[in-house]
């Protein structure tokens, strides 16, 4: 009996070890050179949100959205796109009357007011949307579901 619980509890440390050693992989400290490509990255996304949010349509173009018919940027109605609010979603959102992401959101802005047509969830121009307004609101204390 003894002897079985031991086989159990040697199985238990083992299986913690091999997770544990897993685990401990990715938390492996990145060179300083990593950490520069990754933030590279990152702020080639930001400013192309950026320039797409200040309605420019070169960017538009290159990355085949059509974010506006009325010649309305998102600037133009959000001078601060630190304004949005992103670390409130999701959250029950009054104009479409649902629950909602920050992507709907975007979404919406797009269809309704803007009259464009509506990104895809994985489009380039969507995710540089996404990476602009959360870096204008990077300071900002998640608050999901906030109004
Ligand atoms: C013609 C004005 C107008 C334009 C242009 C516009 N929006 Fe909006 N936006 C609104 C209104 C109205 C709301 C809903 C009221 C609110 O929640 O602030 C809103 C809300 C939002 C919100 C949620 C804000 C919050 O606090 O919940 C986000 C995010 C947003 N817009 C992003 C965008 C993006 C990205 C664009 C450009 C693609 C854009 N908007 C263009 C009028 C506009």
């Amino acid at each position: 009996m003894a002897r079985t619980k031991l086989r159990y509890v040697l199985a238990a440390a083992g299986l913690l070890l091999a997770t544990g050693t897993a685990v401990f992989a990715h938390k492996e400290p990145h060179s300083i050179d990593q950490l520069k490509a990754f933030e590279d990255v990152f702020m080639d996304q930001v400013k192309a949100g950026d320039a797409l949010f200040h309605g420019d349509g070169d960017v538009e173009k290159k990355m085949n959205a059509r974010l506006s018919r009325t010649g309305m940027a998102c600037a133009m109605c959000h001078p601060f796109a630190s304004d949005t609010h992103p670390h409130e979603f999701p959250k029950f959102q009054e104009q479409m009357n649902t629950f909602a992401t920050l992507r709907d959101m975007i979404n919406w802005c797009i269809e309704k007011p803007n009259e464009g047509e509506k990104l895809g969830d994985n489009s380039e121009a969507m995710k540089a949307l996404e990476a602009y307004i959360y870096w204008s609101n990077r300071n900002s204390k998640l608050d999901p579901g906030r109004h």
